[in-house]
């Protein structure tokens, strides 16, 4: 007999998986079994169709079916075996994409995920329903300006409300203080039309943005003289920043090591906007596991470098877990390999060097030799409206391979630092405003209030019997997964959810996040007693609450083949662009 494990290690998560997918190699067993009886049906009539044409014996025929019913009896059961006792993944996910091409199969799987996109239709288009009219087309007459503003605010009626003394949603909004968050609105509407690609018009704005980027680089380790050449540029925000950086690096690398097959090493911790630049830029995405604090693994690493790397990617810290990779190990590996490493500082790089007294032995920038470029989100700890980002080099050749320049073009001379052509001085003014506002001691502050705040989540949740926290670099990310059978995390969600929390959802291990900014630190002590409530809840309430997304949860993180997934997600995505 298997004993029971805790939920969350390898033994149980194989465990639910073999369960599963027993319970679905049944069903196939069943619908096999169906269509051999019809085939059996169907031999009859043939036999009987070849016993008048006298070409085979009625024995011939019966020995043929047998041999066949057989044969597909002992492939099934093999199947149902390696099923037991599989535990790789490609293997798996294989074995899916194959059942996924029987026709009955397709049937029930494209039957029940209309059934879950007709629901989230109706979702959709209630929570977007009010009482004015949908606008699918241009007014044939525009709109007097009050007009415009009154149905504007009417539209907002169904946002979430972000009050600093009652927020309860993970990261997202960044900003406490009323007057920053209006004065970088009133800035913004001062340079909106401004735009840095006429540079002779709108001086302001390009000043702003090299400034922006100096004060950022000499945060992140571009502030001794050995560092000088430090640099970057403004993006609309993290993604941004990461797809130019690794578009960058892919040109640089590509120049200076002729590789035209690149690859890139990420841990399974890497932000989604990797797969992005991965499918952009035609780049081997190359991954490799974290240990049990979530960060990247130096030795799988080591392992799986080559000729063909251009680019180690880190993160400090990844968004799932708040882990810092081990930047420092890997950085030594990306100079002996002569590849890039990039940091994923999105989250990290307003906050990380305001806690040097808390977190003193950690250095993630470019302090490192082997950094050379870094994404750092103005618009998240940086402080300002949502649109803006910043993307640094190590080096000025570097950043040269983001430009680009057109000579010959009847529209004139041309350069551009950046994929987009104009860009928004509104969004610069208004990032250079956040900065200057904020400075050192706000930054510090803020990320002081942060990191004390973690520390007594995690400290609360450790205490709650049945949940554990992942990880243990303390940060704005809490992380925590549930260590009893009994406990599902996604029905805690659930519960949660009714009580007006928006966590994050995490899969592999099934968890949660609270991401702590400044606008819902105050709400953390009211976290920790409704997660003691929905933990307790849970023990009496095993089955879920009605409505809840917990079933949907736990199906997507343990589809194997994650093709299904991914096209329901792009289902989600059309349904959600639709005018519903
Ligand atoms: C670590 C990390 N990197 C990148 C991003 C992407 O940033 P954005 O949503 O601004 O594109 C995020 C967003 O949460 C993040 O947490």
């Amino acid at each position: 007999m298997r004993k029971n494990t805790p939920q969350g290690k390898k033994g149980d998560w194989a465990v639910r998986n073999r369960k599963q997918l027993r319970s679905v190699f049944v069903q196939l067993n069943n619908s096999i079994c169906n269509m051999l009886s019809l085939q059996w049906q169907l031999m009859e009539i043939i036999q009987l169709w070849h016993l008048s044409l006298q070409s085979y014996s009625l024995i011939d025929f019966l020995i043929f079916s047998g041999v066949f019913i057989l044969f597909s009896s002992f492939v099934l059961h093999t199947s149902v075996q390696i099923a037991n006792f599989l535990r790789h993944e490609k293997l798996k996910s294989t074995l899916f994409r194959c059942f996924r091409t029987m026709p009955f199969v397709a049937f029930f799987i494209s039957k029940e995920k209309q059934k879950m996109l007709s629901q989230l239709r109706k979702d959709i288009s209630s929570s977007r329903s009010c009482i004015l009219k949908k606008n699918e087309e241009l007014p044939k007459t525009g709109w007097p300006v009050a007009r415009v503003l009154k149905e504007a605010t009417a539209l907002k009626e169904k946002d979430t409300v972000i009050s600093v003394a009652t927020n309860k949603m993970s990261g997202t909004v960044y900003i406490a203080d009323s007057d920053h968050f209006e004065m970088c609105n009133i800035v913004y509407s001062q340079f909106a039309h401004a735009n840095p690609l006429h540079s002779e018009a709108f001086p302001s704005v390009c000043r702003m943005e090299a400034e922006i980027v100096s004060m950022t680089a000499k945060l992140l380790g571009g502030g001794s003289p050995d560092k000088k050449n430090v640099c970057g540029a403004i993006t609309s925000g993290g993604t941004e920043s990461i797809l130019t950086a690794i578009r960058v690096t892919r040109d640089y690398m590509q120049k200076r090591k002729k590789i035209s097959f690149p690859e890139m090493i990420i841990a399974i911790s890497a932000h989604a906007a990797v797969y992005k630049a991965a499918e952009y830029f035609k780049i081997q995405l190359i991954r490799v596991g974290v240990d049990k604090e979530g960060r990247m693994r130096v030795d799988e690493v080591k392992k799986k470098i080559n000729k063909n790397t251009i680019l180690i990617y880190t993160s400090a810290p990844s968004y799932p877990h708040g882990a810092i990779d081990p930047i420092a190990a890997l950085s030594e590996i990306a100079l002996a390999y002569d590849c890039c490493l990039h940091v994923d500082a999105c989250l990290g790089g307003f906050v990380l060097p305001f806690l040097k007294a808390e977190i003193s032995t950690i250095i993630f920038d470019f302090e490192l030799a082997g950094v050379t470029s870094m994404s750092v989100d103005t618009h998240k700890y940086g402080c300002a409206q949502k649109g803006s980002s910043v993307v640094l080099y190590s080096s000025r050749e570097l950043r040269k391979f983001q430009y680009t320049s057109v000579m010959d073009w009847t529209g004139g001379l041309y350069i551009s630092p950046s994929q987009p052509g104009s860009r928004s001085g509104g969004l610069i003014s208004q990032t250079w405003a956040a900065l200057v506002h904020m400075g050192i001691d706000g930054y510090t502050t803020v990320a002081k209030e942060i990191y004390a705040a973690a520390v007594m989540l995690r400290t609360e949740i450790n205490s709650i019997p049945g949940l554990q926290v992942i990880g243990e670099d303390i940060n704005m990310i809490v992380a925590w997964k549930s260590n009893m059978n009994k406990i599902n995390i996604y029905i805690v969600n659930d519960i949660l959810q009714s009580k007006g929390w928006q966590l994050s959802v995490l899969q592999a291990p099934p968890a949660l996040h609270l991401c702590i900014t400044a606008a819902n630190v105050s709400c953390v002590p009211r976290l920790v007693a409704d997660l003691r409530l929905s933990v307790y809840e849970v023990l009496s309430l095993p089955e879920g609450i009605k409505g809840g997304k917990a079933p949907i949860y736990g199906m997507a993180g343990s589809v194997p083949d994650r093709g299904v997934v991914g096209d329901l997600l792009k289902d989600i995505q059309d349904i959600l662009l639709s005018t519903y």
